[in-house]
């Protein structure tokens, strides 16, 4: 058996109410679309056919498109329509799956059942909700056998009461598209073609639909709103914290973590409340997270405490070091061992070198540091010059004291010391001591100023 995906994707979104692409909205970190076809790609299919239209530039451009194959549905005329114009490239022996661009949280082993259900019928994916406003009725005969979909705008105030719903998404030989949806017309209260109408023309053939009731409807709850988008971003970020969880994380209150990308963590993580993890982040043994962070792309050793109100983007931290409170790590940053990064401190492009400490309200970027230095209060390394950024460069065991502008390109030699205040524009040889600042002049018998009368 061949397997083909056709995803629909095609239409407005309108009830968005967004200049967005409804399928390109986010939901746990990456577009709704970006979660279909990945759970299409797990199925391991020959070909997986996306339909596109509204905004179709924009929606190839946000997709890690490998293998996938576009389809433009110019003018969208309705889901039956959609299937059509992808059907043209697949294969007569395929089993087709229909999957829909809007409806993310499918499982794959839900699917996989679906497809091996539809080597010869149709077969079709349905839930039972408690309200299912807007979604179509699945209609059965007497004996609870298949008999149609009805949309909710064409259904009778009888067929209205009928809780399960077709969840949009089903399975069937090739040929049975082929042969079916060429017949399928649009006189309906939308004026569209629709595509459970193969499965009534299939049924008067005789051909009986199987049908497959999912055991959570969450997982198959369709995005039309900003209302649907939001329970499901709290369902997914509710399972990842679960298994964040089960798997020996401790989350000081698992309502309150956001998970955008892939979280991993060793063993005996803490993490506080309202933290953001996005891209690949990576926490390892006994790490402890602080309320408020923001943690981006980022690897965390072992033993590491990240305090309160962090940022963290594409940096990586070894083990034991402490960063924070209100730190903020920029792309490039390195934190060798027991590294210590403080209040008010941003680093870009800087290797901090093992127990060197910056501790507080300091700018430290494009830097090699080496071990044992230690920062003072609001150091700045002057890295650009208006037109190209520069290296400095802080031995072993240097020492910088507050408020020192170091003027790129430069080096403190190791075991060098600046003096508090100096502006450093040459190199600091192995531990001299450099002061780079107006000398105190103290004047005796001064007098202050006093109030002039103006009249
Ligand atoms: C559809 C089903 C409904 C089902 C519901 C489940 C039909 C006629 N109705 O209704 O029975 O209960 O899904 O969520 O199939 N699309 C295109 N081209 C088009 C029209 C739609 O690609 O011409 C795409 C949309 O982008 C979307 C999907 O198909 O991803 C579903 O379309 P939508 O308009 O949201 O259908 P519903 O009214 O939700
Ligand atoms: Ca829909």
């Amino acid at each position: 058996m061949t397997l083909e995906v056709i995803i629909l994707a095609a239409g407005q979104g309108s009830r968005m109410r967004s200049s967005t692409p409804k399928v390109l909205h986010p939901l746990g970190g990456k577009p709704l679309l970006q979660h279909v076809v990945d759970a299409a790609r797990s199925l391991e299919p020959s070909a997986i056919h996306v339909v596109v239209g509204h905004g179709a530039d924009a929606v190839r451009a946000a997709m890690d498109g490998s293998g996938l194959r576009w389809v433009e549905q110019a003018e969208q005329l309705g889901t039956g329509h959609a299937v059509l114009q992808a059907l043209p490239g697949v294969r007569d022996e395929s089993t087709v799956l229909v999957l829909y661009g809007d409806v993310p949280l499918v499982a794959p082993d839900v699917l996989q059942t679906l497809v091996e259900a539809a080597q010869d019928a149709p077969a079709l994916l349905t839930a039972v909700l408690d309200d299912p406003t807007g979604y179509g009725r699945v209609l059965r005969d007497g004996h609870s056998v298949f008999r149609a979909v009805v949309e909710h705008k064409d259904a009778a105030t009888d067929e209205l009461a009928v809780q399960e719903v077709n969840t949009g998404i089903l399975a069937a030989p090739a040929s049975l598209f082929r042969r079916f949806l060429p017949q399928v017309g649009n006189s309906n209260q939308q004026r569209e073609y629709y595509l459970p109408d193969v499965l009534s023309l299939s049924v008067a053939e005789g051909i009986a639909v199987r049908t497959a009731t999912v055991a959570d409807p969450l997982a198959v709850l369709g995005v039309n709103d900003q209302l649907q988008l939001s329970r499901l971003e709290r369902e997914l970020q509710r399972q990842r914290a679960e298994a964040l969880m089960t798997a020996g994380v401790r989350l000081a209150d698992p309502a309150r973590i956001d998970i955008r990308g892939n979280l991993r963590c060793g063993r005996d993580v803490f993490i506080d409340v309202n933290c953001v993890f996005a891209g690949e982040v990576i926490l390892e043994d006994g790490v402890h997270i602080g309320p408020n962070c923001v943690i981006t792309a980022s690897r965390i050793g072992a033993g590491t405490e990240v305090r309160a109100m962090s940022h963290l983007e594409k940096a990586t931290v070894a083990d034991d070091c402490t960063v924070g409170p209100y730190a903020r790590l920029r792309p490039g940053t390195a934190l060798a061992q027991g590294a210590r990064v403080g209040n008010f401190v941003e680093t870009k492009k800087a290797r901090i070198g093992a127990g060197s400490k910056v501790n507080h309200l300091s700018y430290i970027g494009d830097c090699e540091m080496g071990e044992g230095a230690n920062i003072g209060a609001g150091t700045i390394t002057c890295n650009y010059d208006g037109v190209n950024k520069h290296i400095t460069r802080i031995g072993d065991g240097a020492f910088v004291g507050s408020n020192a502008t170091l003027v790129a390109p430069v080096e403190i030699g190791s075991g060098g010391f600046v003096a508090a205040g100096s502006t450093i524009t040459r190199a600091v040889p192995e531990a001299e001591l450099a002061v780079a600042r107006g000398k105190q002049r103290n004047i005796s018998g001064w007098k202050r100023p006093g109030k002039v009368n103006k009249d």
